[in-house]
């Protein structure tokens, strides 16, 4: 057996330095990228990812620099330069691994091409499979990686990222989103020093509240929004996950894929293991040019219903909490329906029969009516729905248990909990988590929505929230060996509640919530129609919110709703105006008590809609723009959207600040046409009769582009606002 892997390795290393890698070559309209490999044998290396290049162009790649020629997957043991994708320990305990290129493949699935790499160590049965995918009609591309274990004992994954992307090293920044409860996704950039630059998140369920997975780096020198090369990166993953862009004098690579930090994962003899994918873009129209393309991938392919307008709605939460009743309920579908919105979701506060949830400190897990607020169930909430014509939805927090609730007197043994330690618990005192390792947790979790829904077919939306992370980090369920899978196992328990939920109810609109955007992500979107972006809902706060989570997620994907002033929040008062040309940027709805607004407030909520329903599918389906960033703190920021033929063009202005010295530069219109002619409408004018001075004007494109629109006058008081439609002549 000695001598066999002796004589294998000798061949292998034999052939490894006499064969020629050939390119292989993904091109978008716009992009490709090319890998060098060569069939039995040798390493697979990462050529190219930028401009789109002809098959004649890229042979000529090795006068580039751009060609990085660097290894596309490495792995720890052998080679010390640089960080490394890939350790595992094999059953003696050795902790490297040396990959040979057996296969390249193209394939395709069902929506995009495939390259495959098949690579084989060259002593240990170990398999890896990496894939690099073009996305049909997109310029998104991914790549991730597939493990099996050919032998006959277990082996330990310590490292096992999607990714490795070298990148070329030059003037580089980095942009990425950082936050917390109420101020979600706050850009940083910076310039990329050597060194590394880590992304790390532990928060175990709600991967995006501290740092979203996700990164744009440039290559010109500060960022621009429509100029400039800039690459962008985005792990499709909701659990704990690391991106490590690792700089020196020399080189830059992006590594990206699950955190490694007590993750590992023992791989049993025969078991394949797949990593998240990593979604990435490139583009030479800066960073509005990657968020573009990201928009357009995520519309048709990675956001559920991304092919379907959002309806305009009114969530209960802000308007009425945890005091939800039958005839409030009722009160609040006939206003939203008076207003012109089309769906009403009642929030928390509706369940829990023994346990009744009139605060947060009981009933979670207890997902049958409280008959006490609801005597006429939801059969009466729907029966409402149909008399004021508007669709129903209703609020569910799935993957949580109360300690005070009937789920966990019955199912102690359900939720994450350490044996001989005090449960910690979160929410209200008493919120833990449910252990969605074990398959009968899954089934409950499944069964919740599976009830609802085919008890009450009528139910047209669904806000799936998670309130909490993993406090008490252990699984009664897992055997004792295997603990550190918790958060994988966790995730993929999840995924496979959502795949069956979405196999049964495909029509279903699902938002994701994580107390507000902390699972603003591409590991989950592609079940869920929309996130709800923060619980903070005060405009100004979420004209930044917004603009960083702009940077890859669609505007369709954001919920934003108009909530009172002063804002629950932040108790800062804004004009109803500006609060609707915020939400407006959005997928629009409301949250507050209608019954609150005066005469005026209704009269102008009721036109700012029907103006939405005018620029719904620019704002929801068409290429966004952003023109001036509300990271400047300067007097304004600004952002347009235009239709893919730019006929139809919403474009949004605001003024948080306000001193009288401060010049208003004219905005630039960057997504419009020069050569059009464009009829300018204000979309939402405080008073009906004084639409602005823009109005029914005729304005040239060039003019808007190369110029410039002044709004000295129309933003010319503190918290000022201006929503205009305009619509090629
Ligand atoms: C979280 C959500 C809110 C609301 C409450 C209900 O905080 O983010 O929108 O649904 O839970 O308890």
């Amino acid at each position: 057996m000695r001598t066999q892997i002796f004589l294998l390795a000798a061949a292998a290393t034999l052939t490894y330095s006499t064969i020629k890698a050939d390119n292989y070559v993904l091109s978008s309209e716009n992009t490709s990228l090319i890998v060098a490999a060569s069939k039995g044998g040798g390493e697979a290396t990462y050529r190219y990812f930028g401009a789109k290049l002809t098959d004649a162009e890229a042979r000529t790649l090795d006068y580039a620099r751009a060609a990085l020629g660097r290894s596309a997957y490495p792995t720890f043991g052998l080679n010390s330069v640089g960080e490394k994708a890939f350790m595992a320990e094999m059953p003696d305990g050795s902790l490297s691994l040396d990959p040979v290129v057996q296969d390249v493949e193209r394939s395709t699935d069902k929506n995009g091409q495939l390259l495959i790499i098949t690579y084989k160590d060259r002593v240990y049965p170990f398999q890896l499979r990496q894939y690099f995918k073009l996305y049909n009609q997109s310029d998104v591309f991914s790549t991730w990686t597939e493990y099996q274990n050919l032998g006959k004992k277990d082996i330990k994954l310590l490292r096992y990222y999607s990714a490795n992307v070298p990148l070329p090293r030059g003037n580089n920044y980095a942009t990425h989103f950082h936050g917390n409860w109420g101020a979600e996704s706050q850009m940083q950039e910076h310039y990329v020093t050597n060194g590394e630059t880590v992304l790390s998140n532990k928060q175990q369920l709600r991967n995006a509240f501290e740092v979203n997975p996700s990164m744009m780096v440039s290559f010109d020198g500060e960022p621009q929004e429509n100029a400039g090369r800039v690459f962008g990166a985005n792990l499709m993953w909701s659990g704990n996950f690391k991106m490590i862009l690792h700089a020196s004098n020399n080189s830059l690579t992006l590594l990206a894929g699950i955190n490694d930090d007590g993750a590992t994962y023992v791989l049993q003899p025969q078991e394949i293991f797949t990593t998240p994918e990593l979604a990435m873009a490139y583009s030479t129209e800066g960073k509005g040019g990657v968020s573009r393309a990201f928009h357009r991938w995520a519309l048709r392919h990675a956001l559920m219903h991304g092919d379907k307008l959002r309806d305009i709605l009114l969530n209960s939460w802000e308007g009425v909490y945890m005091n939800v009743n039958q005839p409030v309920m009722d009160q609040m579908m006939a206003d939203i329906a008076s207003l012109g919105g089309e769906l009403f979701v009642m929030d928390d506060g509706w369940f829990g029969d023994k346990y009744p949830r009139n605060n947060d400190h009981t009933s979670l897990g207890d997902w049958m009516v409280n008959p006490r607020k609801l005597p006429e169930g939801i059969e009466g909430l729907i029966a409402s729905s149909k008399k004021h014509s508007v669709k129903f939805g209703i609020w569910i927090e799935p993957e949580m248990a109360n300690t005070q609730s009937e789920l966990y007197d019955n199912h102690p043994d359900w939720i994450l909990s350490e044996k001989d330690r005090p449960l910690r618990q979160g929410r209200g005192g008493t919120q833990v988590v449910l252990d969605l390792t074990n398959p009968k947790v899954q089934d409950f979790v499944f069964g919740v929505t599976d009830q609802l829904l085919s008890k009450h077919p009528e139910i047209a939306y669904i806000k799936w929230d998670n309130n909490a992370d993993i406090m008490n980090y252990h699984s009664p369920y897992l055997p004792s060996n295997r603990q550190q899978e918790l958060n994988v196992r966790y995730h993929q328990g999840l995924r496979s509640v959502l795949q069956r939920l979405r196999e049964k109810y495909p029509d279903i609109v699902i938002q994701v919530c994580a107390s507000g955007g902390g699972r603003a992500n591409y590991g989950l979107l592609p079940f869920f129609d929309e996130f709800w972006t923060s619980d903070d809902t005060d405009a100004i706060q979420r004209l930044f919110i917004q603009w960083g989570d702009s940077h890859f997620y669609p505007a369709k994907a954001q919920a934003s709703h108009v909530s009172a002033s002063p804002n629950h929040q932040t108790r800062r008062e804004v004009p109803l105006k500006f609060r609707f040309d915020v939400a407006m940027t959005g997928r629009l709805g409301m949250e507050l008590q209608p019954k609150n607004m005066t005469d005026a407030e209704r009269e102008f909520a009721s036109r700012a809609i029907t103006a939405y329903k005018d620029i719904r599918p620019v704002v929801q389906e068409g290429d966004q723009y952003r023109l001036v960033s509300p990271y400047l703190h300067g007097p304004i920021t600004s952002l347009m959207y235009a239709s893919q033929d730019k006929r139809h063009v919403a474009f949004f202005a605001f003024r948080p600040n306000f001193v009288y010295a401060d010049l208003l530069p004219s905005v630039q219109l960057a997504g419009v046409d020069e050569h059009l002619m464009y009829k300018v409408r204000d979309l939402t004018p405080q008073n009906a009769k004084q639409p602005c001075s823009f109005n029914g004007k005729t304005i040239s494109g060039r003019v808007l582009k190369q110029v410039g629109l002044r709004l000295d006058q129309v933003l010319n008081r503190p918290l000022t606002s201006v929503a205009l439609e305009l619509v090629a002549e």
